[in-house]
């Protein structure tokens, strides 16, 4: 189209040539393609560089068949060719000038009386020199004209057309002028103003495409939640709904002070082996914790109290100072309640939540990381009962859709009693496990400092769960890690649990 161009406004510029006749005889002596010409046109005429008449030129053009005849002659000249020196069975005929030109051909001589049957014989009446090939000899007429639509008559044409010889066929193109923005040559239009044409100064001459206001703007790549947080964001929604304060759990490394001993879980237990837990190598141990506090636990452990025995072993500081990535989220519980115990004016009663990032050294397969969320809740209040945890919990999932709750007892170090949660789930209709709850012992809130009659009710689930449930994700490495799709963030739909009244 470049060459077009040039071609086309290079014509135009000199007074003997200001305008183009036809371009489809100019595109052909120009050797350009006709298309590209069109296409270049309706450009220039955008701009006004062109205006132009619409052409339409009909003319006719040989089919295969038509070509052959005008080349060889017609089948009946063909046909009498054959016959005109002895005569000749159908059969005989059939094999010298093919089956198809013997029947259309003896058809025609028929007609035009050149041959007659005689017996089982085909006899010419005429020799070819006598008669004229008419259907060859105004197929080469139309060559000759150039196959100009005038050539031959309408009638003639019907003929040709009912043989399969030739067809009429219409050609757009156009009559091609000076515009009234006319110029032997086009400056393409820029869309910005660049850097380089303020310092060169060809802004001064530059012109500039108009501004189209009515066009969309380019996509915005960035600023997608990905489902977890978008989930996080709709049971964080949820728990303040009901009175939650979020937890600061802003930090993954503990101690094992507070991730384990604070929590009563006795310095001897299987999950905090290596094999469970990730310990820190540098730093490996916290630099302190609240050294009275710190006391209360160890005896709790070595000999009881609350009316409790302990568990009756050498407390080690040792171990209690070891730093690990938490292993939950209640080690953040654990240090709100001693905070709640200690604040100045005393105990006050609160409901408290997290759901943050936690750690444990798993086998990893397709539902189990070695990284994952827990949503966590507790309740610390004067005389809470087991019925108050089982009602919190009801309303909690109630309000994500869940209302059908089943408890089973289980243990925890921290807790009793301990209940696992089980939900029927209405997507996946069936029983699931989808938490762990309890009360929080005496042993681990009377260090604390808490008043005595105070209880306090916890619960915790994993937010992956929830999560590939609502997204339909199988393979919890779809949802987290490196091996997540990025579009599967761009495009998951917003979450949202419809509670059940
Ligand atoms: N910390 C428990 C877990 O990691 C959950 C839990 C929280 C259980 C509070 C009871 C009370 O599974």
């Amino acid at each position: 189209t470049e060459v077009s161009e040039s071609k086309i406004l290079g014509h135009l510029s000199t007074a003997a040539h200001a305008s183009i006749d036809d371009t489809f005889p100019w595109a052909a002596s120009e050797k350009i393609d006709h298309e590209a010409v069109v296409g270049t046109i309706k450009s220039l005429m955008a701009d006004e560089f062109v205006k132009v008449d619409n052409l339409s030129t009909s003319f006719y053009s040989l089919t295969g068949e038509g070509e052959t005849i005008l080349a060889e002659g017609s089948q009946e000249y063909k046909v009498l060719k054959a016959l005109e020196d002895a005569p000749l069975s159908l059969k005989d005929l059939e094999a010298k000038v093919g089956k198809n030109i013997a029947k259309i051909g003896m058809g025609n001589c028929m007609k035009k009386k050149w041959i007659k049957k005689d017996g089982g014989n085909l006899l010419a009446l005429k020799k070819s020199s006598e008669v004229s090939d008419e259907v060859q000899d105004m197929l080469k007429k139309l060559k000759a004209a150039d196959f100009a639509k005038d050539a031959i008559s309408d009638k003639e044409f019907k003929d040709l057309k009912k043989r399969k010889m030739a067809n009429l066929v219409t050609r757009k193109s156009f009559k091609v002028e000076r515009g009234p923005k006319y110029a032997p040559q086009r400056v393409k239009k820029s869309a910005d103003l660049t850097k380089e044409m303020l310092e060169s100064g060809a802004w001064k001459t530059a012109e500039f495409k108009p501004y189209n206001f009515l066009t969309l703007g380019e996509k915005v790549g960035g600023g997608y939640l990905h489902p977890l947080l978008k989930v996080r964001a709709e049971f964080r929604k949820i728990l303040m709904e009901m009175g939650f304060h979020e937890m600061p759990t802003n930090k993954w490394v503990e101690s094992s002070f507070w991730n384990f001993d604070s929590l009563f879980q006795p310095q001897s237990h299987p999950a905090r082996d290596a094999h469970d837990t990730f310990f820190i190598k540098e730093p490996g141990a916290t630099v302190s914790v609240p050294e009275e506090y710190y006391e209360r636990v160890k005896k709790m452990h070595e000999v009881g109290g609350a009316g409790s025995i302990g568990y009756r072993y050498d407390f080690k500081k040792e171990e209690a100072f070891k730093n690990l990535l938490r292993t939950h989220t209640t080690a953040v519980s654990s240090q709100m309640l001693y905070k709640l115990a200690n604040q100045p004016g005393g105990f006050k009663p609160a409901r408290y939540y997290s759901i943050d990032r936690v750690f444990r050294n798993e086998t990893m397969d397709a539902t189990h990381l070695c990284e994952f969320h827990q949503v966590e809740g507790l309740v610390a209040d004067y005389d809470l009962s087991l019925g108050d945890l089982i009602g919190t919990i009801e309303t909690f999932f109630k309000k994500i859709g869940i209302t059908q709750l089943r408890f089973k007892p289980a243990f925890n170090p921290y807790t009793e009693p301990s209940m696992e949660i089980f939900g029927y789930h209405p997507d996946l209709k069936k029983w699931t496990e989808i938490g762990n709850s309890g009360m929080f012992r005496p042993e681990m809130l009377a260090p604390m400092g808490l008043p005595e009659n105070v209880r306090v009710i916890a619960w915790g689930l994993s937010l992956e769960r929830p999560t590939m449930i609502k997204y339909r994700i199988k393979n919890i490495r779809d949802l987290f890690g490196h091996k997540v799709e990025m579009a599967r963030t761009r495009t998951a739909p917003i979450c949202r649990f419809d509670a059940v009244e």
